[in-house]
This record gives C-alpha cells, structure tokens and sequence, in this order.
C-alpha cells in the first residue's frame, strides 16, 4: 500500500494523472489535495469520484499546518505536485498570486515533507511537476531544450516555475529529500480550461466568435498529449531515479498559425462545414509582453532511459481532442460559468 498526495488533481493534467493512478493502482491510495479555483473542476474527476482508493481534500498547498497534518494523518509516503498558477496571462496581471502558490505553495509540501517524513527516507518520493517554459525561449531553429540547459524564465509564471524547481532541488541537496522534477512542454487534450490556445480556439471556431492570435502567430511550441504526460509522470515516480531531472516532451514543434489553421481545418470538418470555413476568424492582436519565441524540448533521456515515446501522432491526438470538446459543450459551459464549482463548493457546505 502506498500513499500518495497529488496536488492540483482537479485541473487540468491533474485530473489525468488521478484517473490514471487510482485506475491504475487499486492498492495505492490517491488523495488529492486542490483548493478549486476557477482552474480546479471536481466535474473533471465524476468517472472515479465515488473509488475506494480515491480520496478528495479541499485546501490550500500554502497552508503549512494543512498539509503537514495530512502528512500525519494520511501517512503520506509519495506526492506529485501539480498545484499551480499556470496561466501566463494571468501572471503578467497578478505575479503576487504565482508567486505565492507556485512558489511559497511547493516550500510548505518540501517542508512538510521533510518535517513528516524526519530523515526516514526509505520508499518516500517528492515528484515535481514543472514545465519547459523555465528554459527562457530558443532564438534559433534548431537547438533544444535538454535536462542542462541554464534557466532563464521570462515571465511571471516561467520565473515563479523556476524558482519552485530551484527549492526542490535545494531540499535534496540540503536535506537529501528524495524528489525527482520533470520539465514538460505544452499539453493539449480534454479537461483543459477553455483560456487556453486549444480549447479557447475550438470553442470560439464552433460560435464563429474571433481567434486572438498573439503579434503574427510565429511563436513556436512542442505539443505533447496530456495523456502521454501523465504516463511519463507515472514512469518517472516509479522508476526514474533520485535527484535527477527529466524533460518531457514529443518532439512536435508547430508554429502557432500553422496550428491554428490544422485547428480551423478539423474543427470546420468536424462540424460538417467545408475546410477552411473559419479562416476568417483570425484577428491578429498585439503580442503579449515578453513573449517567448520558441520552446523546444530534448526528450531523449527519458526515452534513452525507459524507451517512453508518445503513443499518439499530433494529428490524431488532436482530432480526439476537436471531437471530446464539441462532444462536451456542457462541461465547457458550465466551467467558464463557474457553475460545476458552485455545486461542488454547496456539497461540501453541507458536510
Ligand atoms: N498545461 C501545460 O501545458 C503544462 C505544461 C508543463 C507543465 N505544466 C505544469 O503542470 C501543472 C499542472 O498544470 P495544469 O495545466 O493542469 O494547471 P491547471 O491550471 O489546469 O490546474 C491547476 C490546479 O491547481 C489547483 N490549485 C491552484 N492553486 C492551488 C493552491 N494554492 N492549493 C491547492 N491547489 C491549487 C487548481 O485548483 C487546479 O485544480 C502545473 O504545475 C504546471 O506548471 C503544465
């Protein structure tokens, strides 16, 4: 029996890597620690939300005494850590909010890691989740991202990121904390909350609203399928070795236009209207601010090491994802009207 804390299990990739494990796993207890803002859905979870070996727990990564007392009570013995801020947007608006849980969030789980488990190391494991975006952006063509590439954030979110790996690895070589940090490219698939690019441009194709491309859409990003993710994630916290780090990612470069018009072409499809239909809909806006130019992941390591590939092609990956979101307008509805987390927050009112 292991007991394993996932952080930010109603989000996004969170809520991937919950399902995968507690299907997984029926010997392992999954406890998921999310405090539910607007990014967290419960609804995202229904499919196993009633399983014996999942347990839900409302709070805040940043509130110390929570999560020590759940160390105790729950006799954690391994935690994945995905709760975070992880819009851009939102972090060039409000970086004192990325800071705090990004930053001051991943110390309270180090130090209640640290102080639970008391230098009894044994079969314990603190898995970070981060993101490829702490690299700093790519000026050419053709080099990548690899596992010693020098941080170098530029935005509030990447540098809030960065400093959260920077204190994972400090408790290892302070403490000898047992953690292991995977640097993963951009995801796309279902469950993504509809701010960002896939799931805002999918929807907005299908209501004929504008898609909002960022200076002239040259911006290049690897994409890999948050499934693919999440059973890297569940490779790496089993196998992958201490005090080491990993990027993830499918080698799947796309600049953003080109991907919008692949978008456009499948959705338009998709929807019975003929291909291209929705071209007009591009509106080039003002870039953002410090905008990165190109991220690119190596991956080779994890595959050299454990043979992990992807296990879908792009395109595939991505007409599931057009046909999971015009399938579940519903679940798109009820997210931006904050409507599920109304029911959810009601429910645990009234326990
Ligand atoms: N989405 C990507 O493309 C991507 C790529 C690489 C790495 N990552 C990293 O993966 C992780 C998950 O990303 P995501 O896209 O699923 O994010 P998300 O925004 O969809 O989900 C974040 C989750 O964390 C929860 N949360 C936020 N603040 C919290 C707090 N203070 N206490 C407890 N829970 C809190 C939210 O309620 C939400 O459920 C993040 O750490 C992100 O940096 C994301």
């Amino acid at each position: 029996m292991r007991n394993i804390l996932i952080t930010g299990g109603a989000g996004f990739i969170g809520s991937h890597l919950v399902r995968l494990m507690v299907n997984k796993y029926p010997g392992y207890k999954i406890i998921n620690l999310d405090k539910l803002t607007y990014a967290g859905n419960l609804a995202n979870l229904k499919d196993i939300e009633k399983r014996e070996n999942y347990t839900f727990i409302k709070g805040d990564i940043c509130d110390f005494d929570h999560v020590k007392s759940i160390f105790e009570t729950m006799k954690i013995d391994g935690v994945i850590h995905l709760a975070a801020e992880s819009h851009v947007d939102r972090s060039i608006k409000d970086p004192f909010s990325f800071a705090m849980t990004n930053v001051v969030g991943t110390l309270s789980l180090l130090q209640a890691a640290r102080t639970s488990w008391d230098g009894n190391y044994e079969g314990k494991m603190f898995y970070h989740v981060s993101t490829d975006e702490v690299y700093g952006s790519l000026s050419d063509n053709t080099t990548l991202f690899t596992e010693s590439t020098r941080y170098e954030p530029h935005s509030p979110y990447s540098a809030s990121k960065a400093s959260s790996d920077h204190f994972v690895r400090a408790f290892h070589d302070t403490y000898g904390l047992p953690v292991i940090i995977s640097n993963c490219s951009n995801n796309y698939g279902s469950f993504q909350f509809p701010e960002k690019l896939i799931p805002l441009f999918i929807n907005n194709i299908r209501h004929n609203k504008p898609l909002p491309v960022y200076g002239k859409g040259e911006n290049i990003r690897d994409w890999l399928f948050v499934e693919d993710h999440a059973a890297a994630i569940d490779l790496l916290f089993h196998k992958g070795k201490v005090g080491e780090t990993y990027n993830i990612g499918g080698f799947n470069e796309w600049k953003n236009i080109d991907l919008i018009k692949l978008m456009i072409r499948i959705v338009d499809r998709q929807l019975g209207r003929k291909e291209g239909t929705s071209d007009y809909l591009i509106t080039y806006v003002t870039d953002r601010a410090g905008h990165d130019l190109r991220y690119a992941i190596d991956s080779t390591k994890l595959h050299k090491e454990f043979g992990w590939e992807p296990s879908l092609q792009f395109e595939e990956g991505l007409e599931k994802t057009v046909q999971w979101y015009l399938n579940n307008q519903e679940w798109l509805d009820n997210v931006t009207s904050g409507d599920y987390q109304k029911y959810y927050e009601d429910m645990y009112n009234r326990q």
